[in-house]
């Protein structure tokens, strides 16, 4: 195994992904920012530079367990302070899966400014497949700032999402009417041509702020080979659910008659109040002869708009595991609900989660001797014996679905469905269910995962509706209290963050 450095700067600078230009926060000056690559096994360096003039950043690696090695967690309030503008943070830690995933900002809503990229780390994935086409990172977008959209999202007393603008494929898309002078921006065409007979590999990663998408191509199939970075049984579908922070592999046959088609991610109204955004269409084109500038005139498969995930039955790891459970162990029943108020918070068993920048719960934690703070207001979960299995029932009557990602765990996926989760009625499927970090919540229902702890350190569960974490959608997990202190490395470099932070803070 090796070590692969990264060295990132986050800038505020101004984008126009299609045409129209906006206000971002950029890694390197990119967007999205420069693809993190590694082998299963590596190591895994990235600095972080803040060279913002009035924000705090921070880089999560979404997915990333993070085993014994909470302190590289990347979540402000949760495993370190925000890096302060001016300051440095170096992240390390090893590729502990492999497949495809991103990273992005945790710092309130600021990923969705721009601080995101993909993140792939190469495995013994057998090379079913002729040729690789990359990473799509699917997002939604606004012709303003998030940040000045999140105010509007915290007053408005439905709950109701900001109505984004547009849709991105790998940070491009066009804007305005197709054909007409005055649209804007570059479709996304996939950077290899399909040679008729071979087999490409598709990596989706769902990175939008509030959007679920129906991926699909015109008139193609796709075969499902992994759903976030688990490895799966390969299964055949025409069009893939992709919710917020899910990532999937597929593969694609160049088996249609050469042309141009689209490939698409339709955004699924049902998972709103209100209408989402633009769908996202960009371009495949086969090789040979033929128009190479044109647009496609494919049409797209017939479907009705809903909100949901893959099917759990679909989604079997090849790596078959079960759920472990017994009397002794955990069950918490985590109900969700909103307050309806002028500032719009969301509540989790009765509690709002409030960030609390200078006084992070992990630092708290090795500065307390593993007691848990008192002072947050937080809801958080004490699961202080390794070993042990704790299942989460994650309930609601909102209407609206959520997709909810857990850090620092590879959750199963017991069960999910309408109305209220109860023991005797709803079985939990414990044998080789979907292992995941980020599954749906059905709206007015439930979803029950379960995990085993062996992972010491704090850890943040919440929707990854970008406007909902920073609403309080969330609680931390405080796991192996007592055996925080032997896993970190570096309590200077995480108290070096709070000093430098809180000094910036003061000084503001
Ligand atoms: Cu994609 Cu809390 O993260």
């Amino acid at each position: 195994c090796r070590t692969v450095y990264y060295n990132f700067d986050i800038t505020n600078t101004t984008v126009a992904p299609d045409g129209i230009e906006r206000i971002g926060y950029l890694v390197n000056g990119q967007m999205p920012g420069p693809k993190i690559e590694a082998n299963w096994g590596d190591t895994i360096v990235v600095t972080v530079n803040n060279k913002l003039q009035d924000n705090g950043t921070s880089i999560h690696f979404h997915g990333i367990r993070q085993l014994n090695n909470s302190e590289f967690d990347g979540v402000p309030s949760i495993t370190q302070c925000p890096i302060a503008p001016g300051e440095s943070f170096t992240y390390s830690f090893t590729a502990s899966h492999y497949g495809t995933s991103w990273y992005h900002s945790h710092y309130a809503i600021q990923a969705w400014m721009g601080v995101y990229g993909p993140m792939v780390i190469h495995g013994p994935t057998a090379r079913n497949y002729d040729v690789d086409t990359g990473v799509l990172m699917l997002q939604d977008w606004s012709h303003d700032t998030v940040d000045s959209r999140y105010e509007i999202a915290e007053s408005v007393l439905v709950g109701g999402p900001q109505t984004m603008d547009n849709g991105l494929i790998n940070g491009m898309n066009t804007w305005g009417v197709d054909g007409t002078a005055n649209q804007t921006g570059k479709r996304y065409e996939l950077p290899t041509q399909f040679e008729p007979g071979k087999t490409y590999l598709l990596s989706l990663v769902n990175s939008a702020i509030q959007s679920t998408y129906k991926f699909y191509i015109d008139n193609h199939t796709m075969t499902v080979i992994s759903s976030d970075f688990t490895p799966i049984e390969p299964y055949e579908t025409n069009i893939l659910n992709i919710n917020i922070g899910q990532r999937y592999m597929v593969l694609v046959k160049a088996n249609q008659t050469p042309g141009n088609y689209w490939l698409r991610a339709d955004n699924q109204n049902a998972c709103a109040a209100t209408k989402q955004a633009t769908d996202i269409k960009g371009i495949l084109r086969y090789s040979g002869s033929g128009d190479k500038t044109a647009t496609p005139t494919t049409t797209g498969y017939n479907y009705t708009t809903e909100c949901i995930d893959e099917p759990a039955a679909s989604l079997c790891p090849v790596n078959a595991l079960s759920a472990g459970h017994d009397d002794e162990d955990f069950t918490y029943d985590v109900l969700v609900g909103n307050n309806g108020k002028n500032v719009f918070k969301w509540y989790l068993s009765g509690t709002t989660f409030y960030s609390n920048y200078s006084d992070p719960t992990l630092l708290s934690l090795l500065n307390n001797n593993g007691n848990l703070p008192t002072s947050s207001g937080n809801l958080i979960l004490d699961l202080p014996k390794m070993g042990e299995w704790v299942y989460i029932i994650i309930e609601s009557v909102i209407p609206l679905p959520h997709p909810i990602h857990l850090h620092g765990h590879d959750f199963f996926v017991l069960g999910s469905g309408k109305g209220s989760y109860s023991p005797g009625s709803s079985p939990l499927n414990i044998n080789n269910p979907p292992r995941r970090d980020t599954v749906l919540m059905p709206g007015a229902g439930y979803v029950v995962i379960g995990f085993e702890t062996d992972n010491p350190g704090a850890w943040l569960m919440h929707c990854h509706i970008g406007w909902h974490t920073s609403m309080g959608f969330a609680l931390q997990l405080a796991e192996g209290k007592s055996m925080i202190g032997d896993t970190v490395k570096d309590y200077c470099g995480l108290q070096g963050t709070c000093d430098a932070w809180d000094k910036w803070a003061a000084a503001r």
